[in-house]
């Protein structure tokens, strides 16, 4: 096993975390063992933060320790692997505005004492302030698939991140529109970021998520 980032491990092309809860599997991954520590294969194709780290994602800001609020948790798959990463020191406040696919991330939650599951609207933040209150949100990620993906990324930072904090966006071009144009679609929609953030690397995701882009960028 070769550390790609801290927590962030590479074998023969997969990518692995280091289990939190040994022994336990999240969405069926296969587990490996080596020297005594287990690791969870993080797969490709039902992660996008996974698919950024195999396509070349040159920073990584979530590391052990730190605080992320995560828009679109759904059933836990990607803040399964965060939550490895981030360990018992770190925290993730996981939101999704679907009660029905956070079941599944609340039993996850029950059994890893860093994650906090959300049911709430990522479009009104100041419904899910509290939570929040007295944190320094490091890292602000999101993966919603919704048509104002933006709107909904620079709104919550609004409220939750300091300079400098990192931001991680999954933009899915075909949720904003149909225009065959992806790569303009892209660009119009980061150039919303600039109000607040630098961008720092997109990273796109093909083959394993079509017409998506991780902006990975810093809060002004
Ligand atoms: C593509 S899935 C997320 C997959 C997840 N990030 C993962 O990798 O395991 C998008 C999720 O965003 C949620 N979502 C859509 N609009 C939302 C909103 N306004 N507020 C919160 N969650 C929303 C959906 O319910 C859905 O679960």
């Amino acid at each position: 096993m070769e550390e790609l980032f801290p927590g962030v491990f590479t074998r023969k092309g997969n990518i692995f975390t280091k289990n939190l809860i040994p022994g336990e599997k999240v969405y069926g991954e296969k587990l490996v063992s080596e020297e005594g520590i287990e690791y969870r294969q993080w797969d490709l194709f039902r992660s996008k933060l996974s698919a950024s780290l195999k396509n070349g994602l040159e920073v990584m800001p979530i590391k052990e320790g730190s605080t992320v609020l995560y828009l679109g948790a759904a059933e836990g798959t990607t803040i399964s692997h965060v939550s490895d990463i981030v360990g018992p020191t770190g925290l993730i406040f996981g939101v999704d505005v679907s009660a029905r696919v956070m079941r599944k991330f609340i039993g996850i939650s029950e059994q890893r004492e860093n994650v906090v599951p959300i049911i709430a609207d990522a479009n009104k933040p100041w419904t899910y302030k509290d939570y929040l209150e007295g944190k320094t949100i490091d890292v602000l990620f999101q993966d919603v698939a919704q048509q104002n993906q933006a709107q909904i990324f620079l709104k919550n930072a609004e409220y939750f991140l300091k300079t400098g904090a990192a931001g991680m966006l999954v933009i899915k071009a075909k949720s904003i529109s149909q225009d065959s144009n992806v790569a303009n679609v892209f660009s119009k929609e980061i150039a919303k970021l600039s109000e607040s953030f630098t961008p720092k690397q997109i990273v796109n995701l093909k083959p394993f998520e079509k017409d998506h882009v991780m902006v990975h960028c810093e809060k002004l």
